[in-house]
């Protein structure tokens, strides 16, 4: 097992906001993490730190024991993890079949699915995506839980070993929620360690064995669902600023 991540006093500021500030938290190897916290907690900010997409004021990350600070985005990827975004970004005109073979054309992808075929690899996270039977559609006319999972899809072409999920239950219908959140269990039991984010902990209680919870930038609790969710300051940080709690 060992730390899969370390976040050490992780600060990012814009102009006068300190939207992440002073955060310190680990990830175990194979773990599920859950980041919950109310609207402009920091969470989206906190995965761009992560995954190169801003660079801090201060702190470090390291990422398999290397120290991935103020590295790039693919320089990231290359090392083995992948990220959604919470406003999800596709090949809008690419098939989804296309989409997902961009990225299993990465580094890593080529390395785990070139033998295979990458159009044979693509086939195949497709289909455990649950988007086979939609290969050859674009997603500029596909439902936006769809979109989704081949944002899922699109990070496991790059053979991640940690995968940062941005809100993925966010604007889903039920069932799609149940789609995705059995997919995710699928992908932890199969060794990928996952963070992932949510604004309502009632979608992660079932899902993760331990959150941590932010609040203005900084993290306020940490522990199992259950208990954080009954924690009083962080109670205070949804209630407060008017968000839904379970
Ligand atoms: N590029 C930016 N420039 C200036 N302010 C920003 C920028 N990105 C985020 N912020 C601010 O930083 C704070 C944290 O935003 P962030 O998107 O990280 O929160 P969040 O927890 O992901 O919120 P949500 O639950 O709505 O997704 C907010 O006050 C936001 O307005
Ligand atoms: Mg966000």
């Amino acid at each position: 097992m060992g730390l899969i991540l370390e976040v050490n006093n992780l600060t990012k500021k814009f102009g006068g906001l300190t939207a992440v500030n002073d955060v310190n938290f680990e990830v175990e190897r194979g773990e599920m993490l859950g980041l919950i916290g109310p609207n402009g907690a920091g969470k989206t900010t906190l995965f761009h730190l992560i995954s190169g997409f801003e660079k801090p004021n201060s702190g470090s990350v390291f990422f398999d024991g290397v120290d991935i600070t103020g590295k790039k985005p693919y320089q990231i990827v290359n090392q083995g993890m992948a990220r959604t975004f919470q406003l999800v970004k596709s090949f809008r005109y690419l098939s989804l079949l296309d989409n997902i073979a961009v990225a299993c054309l990465s580094p890593r992808g080529k390395e785990a699915f070139g033998s295979t075929g990458i159009d044979e690899a693509a086939s195949s996270i497709l289909s455990s995506v649950g988007l086979v039977d939609k290969a050859r559609l674009p997603p500029v006319i596909l439902p936006h839980g769809d979109l989704r999972k081949l944002e899922i899809g699109k990070a496991l072409g790059t053979n991640p070993e940690m995968l940062l999920l941005d809100e993925p239950f966010s604007g889903l219908a039920h069932e799609e929620k149940e789609g995705i959140t059995k997919l995710i269990k699928r992908l932890s039991d199969e060794g990928v360690t996952i963070f992932l984010t949510g604004h309502v902990l009632r979608e992660l209680m079932t899902l993760v064995p331990r959150v941590i919870a932010m609040h203005q930038g900084r993290l306020i609790a940490e522990g199992p669902p259950e208990e954080v969710a009954n924690n009083k300051i962080v109670l205070e940080a949804y209630l407060g600023r008017g968000g839904r709690f379970a």
